[in-house]
């Protein structure tokens, strides 16, 4: 996708990686439309940038995305680029159903489902523009497992082969698929993340990842440096290393 010049819905930017990346995509051109659940959120983004759309979504609500999906378009008729940001992380303890399955099933609904539903409703629009971009969100996770977090782990393995797939099927329209791949970055997607040693500060990420879209326009994943070692561990060879290191590491999640 091009740097700027776009109109951007990012469902899943009311904090975070989605919302510095929206002021940041905001800063280089483009006219952008920030979603998500915290209605106190959206009013504050609002406020402070009157240049950024917001709009009121659950991801998790077929209705919600339905609804959302019409505001939008009937605001921003040339919307070309959706990205499939809102995700939650959860730990997890598989030796019992009480303490994983709720939380399992919430984060599939999530992470899984949202972007599939949201698609659902946006391809057919998307399709109808010169040119397009659907971007997902996986993460380093998708290619090596943190024990501690089995179903957004699965969720993102998920999503990463959901673009490869997509991507394919959808060579013949002008729609793109792109798929960022963040590191464990500096958000509040995990209680202690915020300031974790482990994570990426949350400024450097999104510096690195808008220079990437400019300088790679045509990439299929959007990969800063500190995600190489966990998205080619298998390719390299050094696999059940870069498993037992991650695991090591950090106990708590990033
Ligand atoms: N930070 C990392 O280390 C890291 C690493 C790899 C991948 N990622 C991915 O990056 C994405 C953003 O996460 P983040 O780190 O920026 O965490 P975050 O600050 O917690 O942001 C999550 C965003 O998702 C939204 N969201 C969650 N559930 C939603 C729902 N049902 N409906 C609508 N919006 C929903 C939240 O908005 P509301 O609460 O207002 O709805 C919030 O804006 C996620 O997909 C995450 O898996 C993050």
């Amino acid at each position: 996708m091009n740097i700027s010049g776009n109109t951007i819905f990012i469902p899943g930017a009311t904090s975070g990686i989605g919302l510095a990346l929206a002021l940041e995509l905001r800063a280089r051109g483009n006219t952008v439309i920030v979603g998500g659940r915290r209605t106190d959120l959206l009013d504050t983004i609002a406020a402070e940038h009157p240049g950024i759309d917001t709009v009121e979504i659950d991801t998790a609500e077929p209705a919600s995305i339905d609804s959302a999906a019409k505001a939008v378009l009937a605001r921003h008729p040339d919307l070309n680029v959706l990205v499939t940001m809102a995700g939650i992380m959860r730990i997890e303890d598989w030796h019992r159903p009480e303490s994983f399955l709720a939380s399992a099933e919430a984060t599939v609904t999530t992470n899984l489902l949202g972007p599939i539903r949201l698609i659902a409703a946006f391809i057919e629009h998307l399709r109808a523009q010169p040119d397009a971009t659907i971007m997902t969100v996986s993460s380093g996770l998708a290619f090596t497992p943190l024990k501690v977090t089995p179903s957004y782990n699965a969720s993102k393995a998920a999503i990463h082969m959901l673009s490869e797939s997509l991507r394919l099927q959808l060579a013949d329209t002008t729609v793109k698929v792109v798929e960022l791949e963040p590191p464990a970055v500096r958000t509040s997607l995990l209680p202690g993340q915020e300031t974790s040693e482990f994570a990426m500060p949350l400024d450097e990420f999104v510096a690195e990842v808008v220079a990437l879209i400019e300088s790679q326009p045509d990439a299929r994943e959007i990969q800063v440096e500190r995600v190489k070692f966990l998205r080619y561990g298998e390719a390299r060879g050094d696999y059940d290393q870069v498993v037992a290191t991650l695991n090591a590491a950090d106990p708590h999640g990033n």
